[in-house]
């Protein structure tokens, strides 16, 4: 195969995307980090220097690793963290999956303090290819000016009481612009040099082309709304599976997922908004000041240059904002698969409790609170054979081929965007209170395809998904503060294919070094 060559070394540098200069944590220097791009079938070779004081590792956000589960870059699951100073090489291939990823630190907390860019893999199998004449990445995260564990700590402390740190800004490609009179307003305020007014993210249209524009999500907590002001959004692909085409005027996007939506440039030449809407009111502290702060622009050839867009938001009646995905009927996979019968089911509830008396909030998986046991990853362990984990894993062991039906239901009033490393799962229904078998219509005949789906507040999701690929595979809660509250269980799928992993022989020995 075609081999994708990268060398990264992650460094602490200041930075500031939004006009405030902080330390951040960056791949070559760049936020976002540099595109990793390559064809079905090709091999990617990532070479990682870690030039951190402190271990890290990077995930491949929907790759499907079949194989080469231990290159999934999991810290505690499929490796031990790259230690300080020294360097360990991503190296798999993509055989049949195509569309728009991303990749990420999957270490503590890390990407939220700059470790995170875009994966793109092509295919002349989309259906779509011979649709639009250029490809543009829009990504969209919400944005804190604090480093991330600083943050965890207070949100896993007495005083957070269970509420999420509140966004300092958003970003759409890594830029926005910051009002620095508001620094002091935050719930941890900088003092760090600002400059207000800092550029926004620019997007060249040319009218009469037809843009795939590649939304991911690349944050730590909100949702947002996607929309370009006066353009309509084709969406045409989630989280890596072609969709049949479907027309939105604003498109939800939560934590971790994906969408290519068509988009004609067909408005008269002039500069428009691109708008990320937080989702401020699905928060517990709302704060809606940052709605209307995440903005790009387009910029039509001809237009004006140095004019912000005069356009205003036209997706203002479109519909409330709900903290939900598109609805199953409104995406449909473009290849028709029913869904697989259920072989076996596993039920799991999402739930935050505060079980000591210092307040403390953790997440929890039915009775089991996440976190990565320290200088092991559970793949050593099956591995090696053992069938009594600890049970702080929470592992869920699949021994054999088959299908698996997994009933998601959630228990706290926030929604929850779940994530299944290595695979892509049918999702059958969501909806509100507790799933009873009969009582929620499912789509069997083409459901959803996808790796990352949210549970609704107080509600279930059914998903199902094939169990055909040996690894420990991480099922979590991609909303950043929840993973560090515990929010997570692993599949150990097929532990016979496991014992057999010829894992490379450097990766015990990080463990060994952390
Ligand atoms: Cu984006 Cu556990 O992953």
């Amino acid at each position: 195969p075609t081999v994708r060559s990268y060398e990264w070394t992650i460094t602490e540098q200041t930075a500031a995307p939004d006009g405030l200069a902080r330390p951040m944590l960056l791949v070559n220097g760049m936020f976002p980090g540099p595109l990793v791009e390559a064809n079905t079938g090709d091999r990617i070779v990532v070479k990682v220097t870690n030039n951190l004081s402190k271990g890290t590792s990077i995930h491949w956000h929907g790759m499907f690793q079949n194989g080469t589960n231990w290159m999934d870059g999991t810290v505690g699951v499929t490796q031990c963290p790259i230690p300080p100073g020294q360097s360990f090489t991503y190296n798999f291939t993509v055989p049949n999956q195509w569309g728009t990823y991303w990749w990420h630190a999957h270490s503590q907390s890390q990407y939220l303090d700059g470790i995170v860019g875009p994966l793109i893999i092509h295919s002349p199998e989309e259906p779509q290819l011979n649709n639009y004449q250029e490809d543009i990445i829009m990504m969209v995260s919400d944005y804190y000016h604090t480093d991330s564990s600083s943050l965890i700590s207070w949100y896993l402390s007495v005083d957070s009481q269970g509420t999420e740190p509140v966004p300092d800004n958003g970003l759409i490609n890594g830029r926005n612009s910051f009002d620095c009179t508001l620094d002091s307003q935050s719930l941890f305020p900088t003092g760090l040099p600002c400059t207000s007014n800092a550029p926004k993210a620019e997007f060249d249209f040319k009218a009469g082309t037809t843009y795939r524009v590649r939304i991911i999500n690349t944050g730590a907590f909100a949702d947002f709304q996607f929309s370009i002001d006066n353009h309509t959004l084709t969406v045409i692909e989630a989280d890596g599976i072609d969709m049949q085409p479907v027309d939105v005027q604003r498109l939800p996007i939560h934590v971790a997922q994906r969408y290519s939506a068509l988009v004609h440039a067909n408005q008269t030449v002039d500069n428009y908004w691109v708008r990320a809407t937080m989702n401020t009111n699905c928060f517990n502290v709302p704060n809606p000041a940052l709605n209307e702060f995440v903005t790009g622009i387009v910029r039509y050839e001809g237009a004006s240059t140095t004019d912000l867009p005069k356009s205003v938001d036209w997706t203002a009646s479109a519909w409330a904002p709900r903290c939900l995905d598109l609805t199953l009927d409104m995406l449909k996979p473009y290849f028709a698969q029913p869904a697989p019968d259920a072989d076996v089911q596993v039920f799991i509830t999402a739930s935050f409790q505060t079980i000591r008396s210092d307040h403390m909030n953790l997440g929890y998986i039915n009775e089991t609170s996440w976190s990565p046991l320290p200088g092991n990853a559970t793949i050593f362990q099956a591995q090696r054979g053992v069938t009594a984990f600890d049970p702080s894993q929470l592992i869920v062991t699949l021994n054999t081929t088959g299908v698996v039906e997994v009933v998601v239901s959630n228990f706290d009033e926030g929604s929850h965007p779940f994530h299944f490393h290595g695979h892509i799962f049918y999702v059958l229904g969501w909806g509100d209170g507790a799933y009873v078998p009969g009582k929620t219509q499912l789509e069997l005949t083409n459901p959803l395809r996808r790796d990352t789906s949210t549970i609704p507040p107080f509600g279930y999701t059914v998903i199902r998904f094939v169990n055909d690929n040996p690894g420990m595979w991480a099922f979590h809660c991609h909303i950043d503060w929840h993973m560090a509250a515990g929010l997570m269980i692993q599949f150990e799928s097929l532990p016979q294919d496991i014992k057999n992993f010829q894992i490379p022989p450097e990766m015990a020995a990080m463990c060994a070094a952390t």
